[in-house]
């Protein structure tokens, strides 16, 4: 949801994390829930999504199909994506961008979730009813300033207990 006011543009977050709130092990997700898999594919097609290189690194299948993908990296490794080294670069293509009426989604890792935070305005996180403790965890303390929109989340399907929890940014 970037804005052309002049204002800095503005996004979603999404992600999945476990009863401990992690969201990753050794470079990948370490879970295997195809639900939520299938509902954030369909909640991000059509959309901008933002990620880090580790993140970039771990897809299976790159770029993610139906979606703009953005690459964060202060390296840029490799050719075949749209690479930007840092967040002034992402801030400058999202206020000019050609991707115009497009939804804005930050989709991590932990460390691209914090270099953006302040321009993250809402969350969308899947609380997976596992417990993990794996080696990435998401700070919590992020979502202090954010309000849950639908107490209790969502469950996302007649199968599991996971749920779908809708964080929005207080406002000041
Ligand atoms: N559960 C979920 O929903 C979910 C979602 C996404 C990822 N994950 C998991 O999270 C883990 C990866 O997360 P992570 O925190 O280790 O890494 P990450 O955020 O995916 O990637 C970090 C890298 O992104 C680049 N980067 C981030 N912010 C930048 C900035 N402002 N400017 C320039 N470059 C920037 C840097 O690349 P350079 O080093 O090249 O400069 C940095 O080393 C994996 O285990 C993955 O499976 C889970």
């Amino acid at each position: 949801m970037p804005r052309h006011n002049g204002e800095d543009p503005r996004f979603t977050a999404i992600f999945a994390r476990a009863l401990d709130w992690t969201v990753g092990h050794e470079g990948r997700i370490p879970w295997f829930a195809p639900h939520d898999m299938r509902f954030f594919r369909e909640r991000t097609t059509n959309g901008v999504v933002i990620m880090g290189r580790r993140t970039w690194e771990s897809l299976p299948k790159k770029p993610l199909p139906g979606r703009h993908n953005l690459v964060l990296s202060s390296t840029r490794p490799d050719t075949g994506v749209h690479w930007l080294k840092t967040k002034a670069e992402l801030l400058d293509v999202a206020r000019h961008s050609l991707f115009d009426g497009k939804e804005w989604f930050v989709i991590g890792g932990v460390e691209t979730f914090r270099s953006l935070w302040d321009l993250i305005d809402r969350a969308i996180v899947t609380k997976i009813n596992q417990h993990c403790d794996g080696d990435t965890k998401f700070p919590e303390e992020l979502l202090d300033a954010f309000d849950i929109r639908v107490p209790g989340g969502v469950v996302m399907t007649s199968e599991t207990t996971d749920t779908v929890w809708v964080y929005e940014r207080e406002l000041e």
